[in-house]
């Protein structure tokens, strides 16, 4: 049995205080958005209590499917970089990013550069190799811990103003297939995280992942035991096919929000307890959410899924 935790956009805060010049461009729109809207259901102690729930249910794993933070303001990314610490040392948490974290072109190594021990991935067929990722070119990385390959793909990259589109690309599709296809061969249970839902939607262009189909091929053609996002703030739980049958895809509400509002969820995070059954696996989910009081975290659902291979 492995346990892996799952939480998203967690858009740590506060937000620090820009300077004039770093509003220019796109940030100024989500400055405005972060300070009259966004503030008021993700500025809070939630993410506290997270971490105070996480030391009680104790995963061997955590997973943090991006929008780690929220306009790319250089201070944001050391300020989440503490806040990573504190969940947990980096060979037991894994991170990737989303939109929000590449709001604006960034320096690497000033930018999601700082998170890349939270990002290590090793080559094929030498799990003990890890090191962390340089740039965009070395996702998606690869990590494995217990029966689990860790599959981290970014489709965070700048994108025009009022936008919150995601791209793959390519090079990433093409190296995501390979991967997959030798996990699988090596039995693996293979956890894709994304930021991104998978599907298509009616605002696709604008908030969407816009390599999703092909992402979707991938999937179809190599396969894989679990699909991990965030983006919406929202639960979800769809499926898609795979060679052996289907993958869930689940998606989970913003680590961070205080309360339901607009459809999208309360925090909450799921907790997967994996094991091999048969042939195939067992999973089962836990659900956990933020009290009213938001101080502290509570089983809110649980439910099984039973994966072929
Ligand atoms: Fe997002």
């Amino acid at each position: 049995m492995y346990t892996l935790a799952h939480l998203s956009d967690p858009h740590v805060s506060p937000l620090p205080r820009p300077r004039a010049a770093e509003l220019a461009g796109k940030r100024v729109t989500g400055y405005l958005s972060w300070t009259f809207r966004r503030n008021a259901i993700h500025g809070g102690p939630v993410l506290d209590s997270l971490s105070a729930d996480l030391q009680e249910t104790a995963p061997d794993h955590i997973v943090v499917t991006g929008d780690i933070i929220n306009i790319s303001l250089p201070d944001e990314y050391t300020q989440a970089q503490t806040w990573l610490r504190g969940l947990g040392p980096p060979d037991r948490v894994t991170a990737i990013p989303g939109n929000h974290d590449a709001y604006v072109p960034m320096d690497w190594q000033n930018s999601i550069g700082l998170w890349a021990d939270y990002m290590t991935g090793a080559p094929p067929g030498d799990a003990a190799q890890e090191r962390p990722v340089r740039s965009d070119d070395d996702f998606p990385f690869v990590r494995v811990r217990g029966p689990l390959a860790l599959v981290g793909v970014s489709t965070a990259c700048p994108m025009p103003p009022f936008s919150a589109a995601g791209r793959i690309g390519e090079r990433q599709l093409g190296e995501l297939q390979r991967r997959l296809q030798d996990l699988g061969r090596d039995g693996m249970f293979r956890v894709v995280l994304i930021h991104h839902p998978p599907f298509d939607g009616p605002a696709q262009r604008r908030k969407g992942l816009h390599d999703s189909a092909a992402f979707r091929a991938v999937v179809a053609e190599a396969g894989a035991e679990l699909v991990l996002h965030g983006h919406t703030h929202r639960s979800g739980l769809a499926k898609l096919p795979t060679p052996d049958g289907f993958a869930p895809v689940i998606g989970v509400p913003s680590a961070s929000a205080k309360y339901a509002h607009d459809g999208r969820g309360h925090g909450q995070y799921h907790l997967y307890r994996i094991a091999r059954d048969g042939n195939g696996w067992r999973i089962d989910v836990e659900v956990r959410g933020v009290v009213p009081t938001l101080d502290s975290f509570v089983r809110e659902g649980q439910f099984s899924l039973a994966i072929p291979q």
